[in-house]
């Protein structure tokens, strides 16, 4: 019989597939609805046929051979995988898979939702009127920026930066981009984006939007440098890694007003936050919800479990990150 250990307890429709296709004593799932710690990964990965880790789970070589010959696929509840190790990985022969495309969507409103509540400083307006010091309307209370009409730049124009860049028709936005791959003329023209560089991005982005995966290029990207190249007011958003963004920077350009505001969805050093950072009143700061909604999770789950059904039944699974390098 197989075995199937999932680091954190997802939503059911996930694991009733697991159950159904693999038997229900072949799924063993992490009881607490907390953040696995090492020794509890170690312990469960131990003896596993398929893991179904967070992003939150460093799965590296330790892991792996913990788990041993026996361990076929990583199938990462999360469509970034850079808490895998997936060299060492494929140098063991294990398939590494992520759930694309189904958070796409969640992901670009929450990114809209970060934005309007940056430009019109929601979050601290909210802040003031619940702690009962609001004494009534004002004539240059909580002024912010306008989002209409403005300039969105995308750093990264994948299928998140693109969702992203369609939304901004609706306010009027001219929208420029920096990508690693740029997008063919037909895909440019429909979404109505223009392919620039990373200084022109920087300098003529109203609201930079960063929608990269996590890698050595994109690792720290956005430091001083970065923030002291954009208009004093803008506005910089990151749903994507926090690592991508120098995070004491980011502080530092806000309280020296650089930049306008931010709003971050994640962080350098999840869960915590810069204390910096949590002095500004312009950055809006969630914890990490880009995906966060019933029918996206519930998605996410199906897709993690059928990667790891396909992977154990000796199919394709639909979403294999690591299928190019893999060994002939
Ligand atoms: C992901 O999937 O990589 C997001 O960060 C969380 O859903």
């Amino acid at each position: 019989m197989s075995r199937v250990f999932v680091t954190r307890p997802i939503p059911d429709n996930g694991l009733d597939e697991l159950r159904a296709a693999l038997g229900a004593e072949a799924v063993d799932v992490f009881p607490h609805d907390r953040p696995i710690n090492r020794d509890e990964l170690l312990e469960g990965a131990a003896g596993a046929n398929a893991l179904l880790p967070m992003l939150t789970d460093p799965v590296d070589a330790e892991v792996m051979d913990r788990a041993g010959a026996s361990l076929k696929v990583i199938a990462n509840y999360a469509v970034g995988f850079n808490n895998i190790d997936v060299d060492a990985a494929t140098e063991r022969r294990i398939m590494v898979a992520n759930t694309p495309g189904v958070l796409t969507e969640a992901t670009a409103d929450l990114t809209w939702t970060l934005i309007m509540a940056a430009a019109r400083r929601a979050g601290e307006a909210e802040r003031y009127l619940r702690a009962g010091e609001w004494d009534g309307w004002g004539p240059q209370q909580f002024l912010g920026v306008d989002v209409n009409g403005q300039t969105l730049g995308v750093f990264g124009m994948g299928r998140i930066g693109q969702a992203v860049a369609r939304r901004a028709r609706g306010f009027n936005m001219r929208v420029i981009y920096t990508t690693r791959t740029p997008l063919d003329a037909e895909t440019e023209r429909a979404i109505g984006a223009e392919a620039v560089g990373f200084e022109t991005l920087l300098a003529e982005s109203d609201i930079l939007s960063v929608h990269c995966p996590l890698t050595s290029e994109t690792r720290g990207l956005f430091g001083r440098e970065a923030f002291q190249a954009m208009k004093p007011t803008a506005l910089f958003i990151n749903t994507s890694r926090g690592q991508a963004v120098d995070e004491a920077a980011l502080a530092e350009a806000l309280h020296e007003g650089a930049i306008f505001g931010a709003g971050l969805d994640v962080f350098e050093n999840e869960p915590a936050i810069h204390p910096r950072l949590l002095e500004c009143p312009h950055a809006v700061l969630l914890p990490h919800l880009g995906s966060a909604t019933h029918a996206t999770r519930a998605k996410m789950a199906s897709i993690a479990a059928g990667n790891i059904i396909a992977a154990l039944q000796g199919r394709r699974p639909r979403h294999w990150v690591n299928q190019d390098a893999w060994p002939a």
